[in-house]
């Protein structure tokens, strides 16, 4: 049981601790010592506002996904991504002026797709954003670019 839970840990570390990593290669090549280490040092991480924000991001926009592919159109959308504009990162990126311009590209994304007019528009509008976080994570945390990538809508599906 105990065991299941670590696994389980690591599985989701290696996804949320990837910036600096490759996210699932680490995992496998590890011993277990290492990863009894892993398990204790994430025990102690503690995930800056953006990264937080981040995994929310990463989850309401899957769900958006699944609504578009539906054909739906969401009813809401989540207020808080704003505050991709202020909330403080691990390393400061926030603060340069890349991280600026590519977070007012995000917002404007994001923008169009709340106004898209129907689901075939709003599908677009959503590549268009998934291609704003890949364009920030190309330049500052290369982790968890292959999940990004995996986050568009194939151009049989839209
Ligand atoms: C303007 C730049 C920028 C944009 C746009 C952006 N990100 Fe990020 N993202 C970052 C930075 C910087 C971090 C590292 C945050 C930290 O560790 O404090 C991060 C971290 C993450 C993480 C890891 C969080 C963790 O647990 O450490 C995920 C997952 C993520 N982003 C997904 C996304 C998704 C999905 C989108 C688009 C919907 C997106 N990002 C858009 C800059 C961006």
């Amino acid at each position: 049981m105990k065991r299941y839970l670590l696994i389980g840990c690591l599985a989701g570390a290696s996804f949320f601790f990837g910036c600096q990593q490759n996210a699932g290669e680490e995992t496998s090549r590890s011993t277990a010592r290492e990863k009894e280490k892993t398990a204790k040092e994430l025990e102690m991480y503690q995930p800056s506002e953006l990264a937080q924000l981040m995994r929310r991001m990463y989850e309401e926009n899957l769900a958006l996904r699944d609504t578009l592919l539906a054909g739906k159109l969401p009813a809401t959308f989540p207020k808080n991504f704003q505050r991709i504009h202020s909330a403080p990162s691990t390393s400061g990126e926030h603060e340069e002026a890349t991280f600026k311009a590519l977070a007012q590209r995000y917002t404007r994304h994001y923008d169009s797709l709340k106004k898209a007019p129907n689901p075939r528009a709003a599908k677009a509008a959503y590549n268009g954003m998934v291609q704003t976080c890949a364009a920030c994570h190309q330049n500052y945390c290369r982790g968890p670019l292959g999940k990004i990538k995996r986050m568009r809508i194939s151009a049989a599906e839209l």
